[in-house]
């Protein structure tokens, strides 16, 4: 069942009829298991806006959604327990810290699942379990999160979508404001659930070596449209897309660099440094 867009179209509250569509018109599958997709486009795009929708968070101004089976439009519906869905679709922000609001991380972290009706005890259980994965140990347990750095408090946020458990986790730029070494980690967590346990994932990002990397299927936001679905591979083959819209990842931009400036003709549709490193050493034989 998943997520299905159809014609969905957003406008912010505005006062004046010529305001534009934060989004418009999307239609877009997501399928409730087995999908990575990486969600991209400028700032101010629509993509948040987008990830708002999965949810039902906010409410399409025109068109509608399915969501796990539940029509949402326009208008509320009084029959759909919306709580059902944000439980069935977890949404970590994109400015987290804004969300933590309990004196200490374990209390944030449970009041996710204690908001869902799980006991007190299997919520701490849950929430202990989230916290470690995130990669913040013990110690971390009782501290405020108003005191801790921008990146421990975006993974105390994203500990508290994963101890509910949901079915399909969206992660609005997880992994901004990280350290090199902390995106991968979180990246490498992320694809680690979804390889388990087959949950799909949505993940914003600006960052195209990630988008390269990690996944399978990739949306293109510009000003509202959706205007590039597939893999990241043909995104990246589609030179007037990319130079219009986005930017190469590096790995692409070495090669290309290394073609032009050396007379080379090396593929440079090569995802990783250790695969960089080899289409060079060919060259150097
Ligand atoms: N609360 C709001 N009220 C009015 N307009 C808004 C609001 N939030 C977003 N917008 C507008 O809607 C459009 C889409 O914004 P959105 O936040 O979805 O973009 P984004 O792709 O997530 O950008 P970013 O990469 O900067 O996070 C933008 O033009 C933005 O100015
Ligand atoms: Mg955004």
């Amino acid at each position: 069942m998943g997520i299905r867009f159809n014609e969905v179209s957003y406008t912010y509250n505005s006062f004046s009829d010529m305001e534009a569509s934060a989004i418009y018109k999307i239609s877009l599958d997501i399928k409730e298991k087995d999908e990575f997709i990486a969600l991209v486009g400028h700032t101010g795009s629509g993509k948040t806006t987008l990830a708002k929708h999965m949810n039902a968070l906010i409410f399409p101004t025109s068109g509608y959604m399915e969501i796990f089976g539940k029509k949402i439009e326009h208008k509320r519906n009084k029959k759909i327990k919306y709580n059902d869905i944000r439980q069935n679709v977890g949404l970590v922000f994109q400015f987290p810290e804004y969300q933590l609001f309990e004196e200490t991380v374990l209390k944030d972290v449970m009041f996710g699942p204690m908001n869902f009706h799980i006991d007190k005890e299997e919520a701490k259980e849950l929430a202990m379990n989230a916290i470690r994965l995130v990669g913040l140990d013990e110690s971390y347990f009782e501290r405020n999160p108003y005191n801790l750095s921008g990146g421990e408090k975006k993974r105390v946020s994203i500990a508290g979508i994963l101890a509910m458990d949901p079915k399909i986790l969206v992660l609005d730029e997880p992994t901004s404001g990280l350290d090199p070494a902390g995106k991968r980690v979180l990246m490498e967590l992320f694809l680690n659930i979804h390889e388990t346990t087959n949950k799909t994932v949505v993940i914003i990002t600006h960052d195209m070596d990630l988008v390269y990397e990690y996944f399978n299927r990739v949306i293109v936001m510009n000003e509202g449209e959706k205007i590039y679905e597939g893999e990241p591979e043909k995104l990246f083959r589609n030179s007037a897309l990319i130079e219009e819209y986005l930017d190469y990842p590096n790995s692409i931009k070495v090669l290309k660099h290394l073609n032009k400036t050396l007379k080379l003709d090396l593929d440079v549709f090569k995802k990783t440094a250790d695969d960089v490193l080899a289409e060079i050493k060919k060259a150097v034989k």
